[in-house]
């Protein structure tokens, strides 16, 4: 059943990016419904939120209903996610005042034990002021999760701190609270995505077509769960609400395994089998070549059976077998020579570079779960419920 997500605006001239995450809210099916303060009418249009949202949008505190809106509100929202939210909501909130429906519903909200998110923007002189700092953190302090504001350009002119996190971030942040199980928030969970890159000289490289995208969705999905994540990658990712490490080759991605904690691993990437003997470091020169180009090649360690031979009793280690034929007996040789807990099937036509994929999960008893062709996001929601259960 999809979630219910009552978003608050205040009146900030950052207002008008909620349009933006009402949308995005609304494509993933969550049902939202926004409360504008009074003054809030001032910068955003309640026919725009209406239109956006498919629900009336809530200003008033006294209106002819048979119950009191506000207490329907907090009873109706799974998450109550107030952005932006001003230096003026911020202070009404910490002192108890209720003196419109989104502080009304805000001062209940908090004695609920659903989550409150606040995502506060405003001039540098009011996000620094030491009594606004002081509410945020009591606010911090009675577990409502405070979304940071980053430094830039601000609608005052000034460069500073105070402007509204990007709506990608709040609408992430946003999943997290709703979905977590908070038993998870002191696992962590390990994940490797896309091909290494092996250098022959400083600028041209030996890689495969692996996009990483699966790695991601994992990272994202057990991010959502609560889980504490990392992703080691060799892919670009835009600023991911969990913690990245960029590596290129194989040798830096164990490397960078060996170096991190973790309670389950996920070894989404694609570790190049070989590496160049020698790696020039200016640019090899055609001319001096020649017609023919032999590279000689050195065999990499293989990453995951390296983590996985001095893997503790209570680490969980999910490898991928990725094949053309015969993949299940190919996987399931994996699982058994590599030392893994679980291995993902997954065929090349396929998992390769796609956005959906169709695996089978094998574990270490030879239990298999088939899962059906699927978005890679919703794939690795279903490998994380059979992995991390
Ligand atoms: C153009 C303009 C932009 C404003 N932007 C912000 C802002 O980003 N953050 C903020 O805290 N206050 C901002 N204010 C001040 C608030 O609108 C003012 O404090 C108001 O009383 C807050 O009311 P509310 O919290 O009930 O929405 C702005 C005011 C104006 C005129």
């Amino acid at each position: 059943m999809s979630k219910n997500i009552l978003i608050g605006i205040t009146s900030s001239i950052a207002s008008y990016k909620i349009y933006d995450l009402i949308r995005k809210f609304k494509k993933t099916d969550y049902n939202v419904k926004v409360i504008l303060t009074p003054n809030a009418l001032e910068f955003v249009s309640p026919i725009v939120i209406e239109t956006l949202s498919k629900n009336e949008v809530y200003v008033e505190q006294y209106c002819k209903r048979s119950n009191p809106e506000h207490i329907c509100l907090c009873d109706w929202a799974d998450c109550f996610l107030i952005a932006p939210i001003s230096a003026n909501t911020i202070s009404k909130i910490t002192a108890g005042i209720c003196d419109n429906l989104l502080t009304s519903v805000a001062c209940a909200y908090l004695g609920s034990q659903k989550p409150l998110i606040i995502a506060p923007a405003m001039n540098e002189g009011m996000y620094l002021n030491p009594f606004v700092k002081e509410n945020i953190e009591k606010l911090k302090n009675n577990n409502v999760s405070i979304i940071d504001p980053q430094k830039g350009y601000l609608a005052c002119g000034a460069e500073g701190i105070g402007r509204l996190a990007d709506i990608d971030i709040i609408y992430q942040k946003t999943l997290r609270e709703i979905h977590q199980n908070k038993k998870n928030n002191s696992k962590k969970i390990l994940v490797t995505s896309g091909g290494t890159i092996e250098a022959i000289d400083n600028v041209r490289y030996i890689t495969n077509f692996s996009s990483g995208k699966m790695g991601y969705n994992l990272a994202l999905s057990a991010y959502y769960n609560g889980f504490d994540v990392k992703l080691i990658t060799t892919c670009d990712t835009q600023n991911p609400p969990f913690i990245t490490q960029q590596v290129k080759s194989a040798l830096e991605m164990l490397n960078a395994i060996q170096n991190s904690e973790f309670d389950y691993l996920f070894m989404a990437s694609a570790v190049c089998d070989y590496r160049s003997n020698t790696v020039s470091a200016k640019k090899l020169k055609k001319e001096e070549l020649g017609k023919k180009l032999t590279l000689n090649l050195t065999q990499n360690p293989d990453v995951v059976a390296t983590i996985a031979k001095s893997k503790t009793k209570n680490q969980i280690i999910t490898g991928f077998c990725l094949a053309d034929d015969d993949l299940i007996n190919c996987a399931k040789n994996k699982l058994k020579n590599k030392n893994l807990d679980y291995i993902i099937a997954n065929d090349v036509q396929t998992a390769l570079n796609k956005d959906e994929n169709e695996v089978t999960i094998i574990s270490k008893s030879g239990k298999m779960v088939n899962i059906k062709k699927d978005t890679k996001f919703n794939i690795a929601k279903k490998i994380l419920e059979v992995v991390c259960d």
